[in-house]
């Protein structure tokens, strides 16, 4: 990740514009989603939160939306649920990390490029053009992942059907989320779009990646806890950017946990990759649909 030193310092917003405001986190039902929604329902926005298990039925202001998002289906349905048209902010924290060993989902896709990517493209295409349409204000969709990791993601098997590496599959996810900010900023002129990198935070994200070991999970969620802000810190900490009232001028810019704005991976802005990445997303994205029907 670096930073990129020439990017202006912005004023922060008050967390006291939240009130009333209406914001959609997919995958806001665990982990950073989850600190982010109460934080925002603390303030009193409406939230919406999509997931598959909900923990905040106690917390006033927060709705939920049930769905398994490994499947490209459910993507639609959730597109379809959504008060696209006054939503103020749209927030993808949805992510799993790759399995030691490839799992495949209902409709033949990786699991994880399925969870962490692929789900999030069908969504912004059903949505994208209808996205704050009876605002006054641009709708800001912020798509966490590990933008600038320097990782521009490998072509030409992106379902892991002829090798499987976890690493590679997963740093794939994280190509395919930073291209979703830089080709978005660049096609939907409607809406603003940012990347958001949280940097190491305790939550559930590597369970998957440790093969279900909980021992080991808990021994390398107890070091990072340790060593980094916990999900309700960063949630505070960035806060303050997705709100700023500067923000919509530099729709496209990637963030880190500090709200420093960071360059884009050497490699990724070629367009040419971008347009083959996102095709061959797409060529997957079909044939699960097909598998479907
Ligand atoms: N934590 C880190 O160290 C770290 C580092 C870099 C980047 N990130 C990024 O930050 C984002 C948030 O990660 P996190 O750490 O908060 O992870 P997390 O605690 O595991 O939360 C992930 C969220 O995704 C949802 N989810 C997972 N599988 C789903 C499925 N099949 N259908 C619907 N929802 C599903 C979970 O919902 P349920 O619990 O309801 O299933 C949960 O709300 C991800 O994009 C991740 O790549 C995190």
């Amino acid at each position: 990740m670096i930073k990129n030193t020439n990017f202006p310092k912005l004023d922060m917003g008050s967390p006291q514009t939240l009130r009333g405001k209406s914001v959609a986190i997919i995958g806001g039902t665990g982990g950073i989603g989850r600190a982010l929604s109460k934080h925002f329902a603390a303030y009193q926005a409406k939230v919406i939160v999509v997931g598959q298990t909900f923990r905040d039925a106690d917390v006033e202001g927060i709705e939920f939306i049930k769905a398994d998002l490994s499947l490209m289906s459910e993507a639609r349905r959730v597109a379809a649920l959504l008060p696209v048209e006054t939503l103020d902010m749209l927030i993808f924290t949805t992510g799993i990390f790759a399995a030691p060993k490839r799992q495949g989902t209902a409709e033949g896709l990786e699991r994880d490029m399925a969870v962490s990517y692929l789900n999030r493209l069908v969504i912004m295409r059903e949505i994208a053009e209808r996205l704050g349409s009876e605002n006054t204000t641009k709708t800001r969709v912020f798509i966490m992942g590990y933008p600038g990791s320097g990782k521009m993601g490998t072509l030409g098997d992106l379902n892991a059907e002829n090798h499987y590496r976890p690493m590679e599959v997963h740093m794939n996810t994280v190509a395919g989320n930073e291209i979703m900010v830089l080709d978005g900023a660049n096609n939907h002129k409607n809406i603003s779009v940012f990347g958001l990198n949280p940097g190491l935070i305790k939550t559930n994200i590597r369970s998957n990646f440790l093969g279900g070991n909980k021992l080991l999970f808990r021994l390398l969620e107890t070091i990072i806890g340790i060593f980094t802000s916990t999900a309700e810190q960063y949630a505070k900490v960035i806060t303050p950017l997705l709100i700023s009232p500067q923000l919509d001028d530099y729709s496209g810019t990637l963030f880190n946990n500090k709200c420093r704005a960071i360059k884009p991976s050497k490699g990724i802005i070629d367009s040419h990759h971008m347009q083959l990445f996102i095709n061959q997303s797409w060529s997957l994205i079909d044939a699960a649909s097909k598998k479907q029907k």
